[in-house]
């Protein structure tokens, strides 16, 4: 058992219901306000994590902060300690930069694909564009049949709509629909020896010294795929709002800037409105949060959008400076560090290049606001005029 913890002066808040996430509006505004206080408490009792240090703090420090949060199986994501370095050295091997460089020869083609698509329709949904993109890019990578992608853009849709009504019942029900997608491609490649894909080689993984259990294939695989086709939509969404507003930048990026310069801009848009907005915690001991105490087996929330507009680090948070990048939360910090990092990168960097090149882009109509946990825009519409 550990003894207490202390995270430096942070005090604390309490939000009432209501205020914290009116629907449609950017609760950006709201932390904004909030986030001196480092650490809020919310009207259900769970800490909110808001400053930039505060989220560092807990991110980096899994002895006190637990990632045992929930009662299903997550992996790796709700493990600790050992057992989730097993399954995070397991997972980390398909997801190396070698992997990644191999794959994105094929990201591009997708993404001059989905673009050539919007040919004679100037008025485009970036977000809409960003699902089908996502959802192409990810099945090439696994290996799941094309004719699933309906299903799976559809999926995604009912998700954020399930994730913006808070309804327990109807979020339970969209997962459950994941569920039976995931299964209908992992079952025939248990038997199946001559089906050889990245899903394949996942379910004959022994690297364990076993063989992982069906159940096990399943998260690992929802954790790969679920979530991250929301965030990959979101984020196209977030970084095309940005370029809409940035005719500079996308000339930049029309002039040859480089894989590390398009990385760094795509992060600092990021950053500014970071669309994955937060994960879990649950404390394992008595912490002190500057000053205030927080129990044991209280949940702690990071907010890393808050944090990534933090500015006792970044100054003003809606400044837009791609030498941010050392701070940057956008994609965890710690031991839970998304490990699919560069191959979202691979990702965006295709579709943004696809996307500029072929067209200037600009603002057409207000976009919506996603509703927490979501952040970004469930629709940004813009207009593509052909170069
Ligand atoms: C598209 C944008 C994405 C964003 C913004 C994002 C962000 C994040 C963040 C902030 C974390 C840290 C979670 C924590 O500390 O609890 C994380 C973890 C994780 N991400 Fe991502 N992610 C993205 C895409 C992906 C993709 C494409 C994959 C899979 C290939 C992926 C797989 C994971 C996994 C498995 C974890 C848990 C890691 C662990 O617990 O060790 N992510 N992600």
């Amino acid at each position: 058992m550990h003894g207490g913890f202390s995270l430096g002066p942070v005090n604390c808040g309490y939000i009432k219901g209501g205020t914290y996430m009116l629907q449609g509006s950017d609760p950006r505004v709201v932390t904004d306000q909030k986030r001196p206080q480092g650490a809020v408490q919310r009207i259900d009792g769970t800490w909110t994590v808001l400053g930039h240090s505060e989220a560092r703090a807990v991110a980096s420090n899994p002895h006190v902060f637990s990632s045992a949060v929930s009662r299903f199986l997550q992996l790796p994501n709700g493990l600790d300690g050992a057992e989730h370095w097993e399954f995070r050295t397991l997972i980390d091997r398909y997801l190396t930069r070698a992997v990644v460089a191999e794959l994105e020869p094929t990201f591009r083609i997708i993404a001059h694909e989905v673009v050539a698509e919007t040919e004679g329709v100037d008025k485009q949904d970036a977000v809409e564009l960003g699902i089908t993109f996502a959802v192409r890019a990810m099945t090439a990578w696994l290996g799941w049949p094309r004719e699933l992608e309906p299903r799976l853009v559809e999926w995604v849709r009912s998700n954020a709509k399930a994730s913006r009504s808070g309804d327990d019942a109807r979020l339970a029900a969209v997962a459950a629909d994941f569920d039976t997608i995931i299964r209908e491609v992992v079952e025939p490649r248990l038997s199946d020896a001559s089906i050889t894909d990245v899903t394949a080689s996942l379910v004959r993984d022994e690297s364990l010294g076993r063989a992982l259990e069906f159940e096990e294939i399943v998260s690992i695989l929802r954790n790969w795929t679920g979530g991250d086709l929301s965030s990959m939509a979101l984020c196209i969404g977030v970084v095309v709002q940005a370029l809409a507003h940035n005719r500079a930048i996308q000339d930049r990026i029309r002039s040859g800037a480089s894989d590390r310069e398009l990385e760094a801009i795509i992060d600092e848009f990021l950053r500014i409105d970071s669309p994955f907005v937060t994960n879990r915690r649950i404390t394992t001991c008595p912490v002190t949060l500057g000053g205030q105490q927080i129990g044991a087996g209280e949940q702690v929330n990071i907010n890393w959008t808050s944090a990534n507009r933090d500015e006792r680090v970044f100054g003003d948070p809606d400044a837009f400076n791609p030498h941010n990048l050392a701070a940057n939360l956008v994609w965890g910090t710690g031991t839970h560090e998304c490990p699919g990092r560069d191959l979202s990168m691979a990702e965006l960097r295709s579709f943004v290049r696809a996307l500029v090149d072929a067209h200037l882009v600009t603002p057409d109509g207000e976009p919506e606001r996603a509703t927490y946990p979501l952040g970004g825009y469930i629709s940004v519409p813009v207009r593509l005029t052909p170069r």
